[in-house]
């Protein structure tokens, strides 16, 4: 059973995958939370922060909050699979070793803990996942490059390659989109301002939603769900509505049940 939620900054919103809130949400959706078996993140996971020593068992952290964050983590009864957001170490997750998953590649941060790659599609429980992630920071000019800010949060253009070949080679049709930003018709579901079409225009500005905006135009999926915007709607309306921004609220998926 996967458990779906929003962005958990490091330590500052752990309790998204607190034993408390996992119960709540998995009990409104009529579920014992002791059945989940992989818990995705959709971006800032943020962990590691800090960087520190790596090697072919994961990451060693230095500084306390990763260390204990490691820590509880690794306690947890289910494995953690995080999606790649814009307030993530990239420097450290392109040191991270490689392991196969799901017949793919993920990358490793402990035993328990793993990102995922952008672009890649990957079945988990025979569900198929499409794995985008990225966001452009909107406080650039706050944070301080390769400290709290890494360049690799906007896709490359041979990435973005990579991943519509992936799409070519498997098909336009998946069971489920995740991403860190939105594409624009999602994130209009939490951003009013988008109906003002220099409003729209500016989202645009990021480069992952333009590049999620044209996956969508492509792709045939059941939900798509996202995190960035930090708003629980999608929660509320997972049962109507395609797109489902989340923050600490959890979506469950086991079945094609909404
Ligand atoms: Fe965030």
């Amino acid at each position: 059973m996967i458990y779906i939620t929003g962005d958990t900054h490091n330590t500052i919103d752990i309790s998204n995958l607190s034993a408390k809130n996992l119960k709540k949400y998995c009990s409104w959706q009529g579920r014992n939370f002791k059945s989940i078996t992989y818990a995705m993140v959709l971006g800032d996971f943020g962990l590691p922060w800090y960087d520190c020593p790596v090697d072919e068992k994961g990451i060693h952290p230095e500084k306390k909050d990763d260390l204990y964050l490691l820590q509880w983590y690794n306690k947890k009864p289910f494995k953690i699979l995080a999606v790649m957001g814009n307030h993530d170490n990239y420097n450290m997750i392109e040191k991270l070793p490689e392991v196969d998953m799901f017949g793919k590649k993920v990358l490793k941060v402990s035993d328990n803990i793993f990102y995922l790659k952008r672009g890649e599609i990957y079945n988990i429980e025979e569900n198929i996942f499409l794995v985008l992630g990225g966001a452009q920071s909107y406080d650039k000019e706050w944070r301080k490059l390769n400290l709290n800010l890494w360049a690799q949060e906007e896709w490359t253009v041979e990435e973005e390659l990579a991943c519509l070949k992936r799409i070519e080679n498997y098909g336009t049709n998946v069971d489920y989109i995740v991403s860190h930003t939105g594409p624009i018709e999602g994130i209009s579901c939490v951003e009013s301002s988008c109906d003002d079409e220099s409003c729209r225009n500016a989202f645009m500005k990021d480069p992952n939603v333009r590049f999620n905006t044209k996956i969508d135009k492509m792709m045939t999926y059941e939900k798509w769900f996202f995190g960035h915007w930090h708003r629980d709607w999608g929660y509320n309306h997972r049962k109507e509505s395609k797109y489902i921004p989340l923050y600490s609220a959890g979506v469950i998926v086991d079945e094609r049940k909404f």
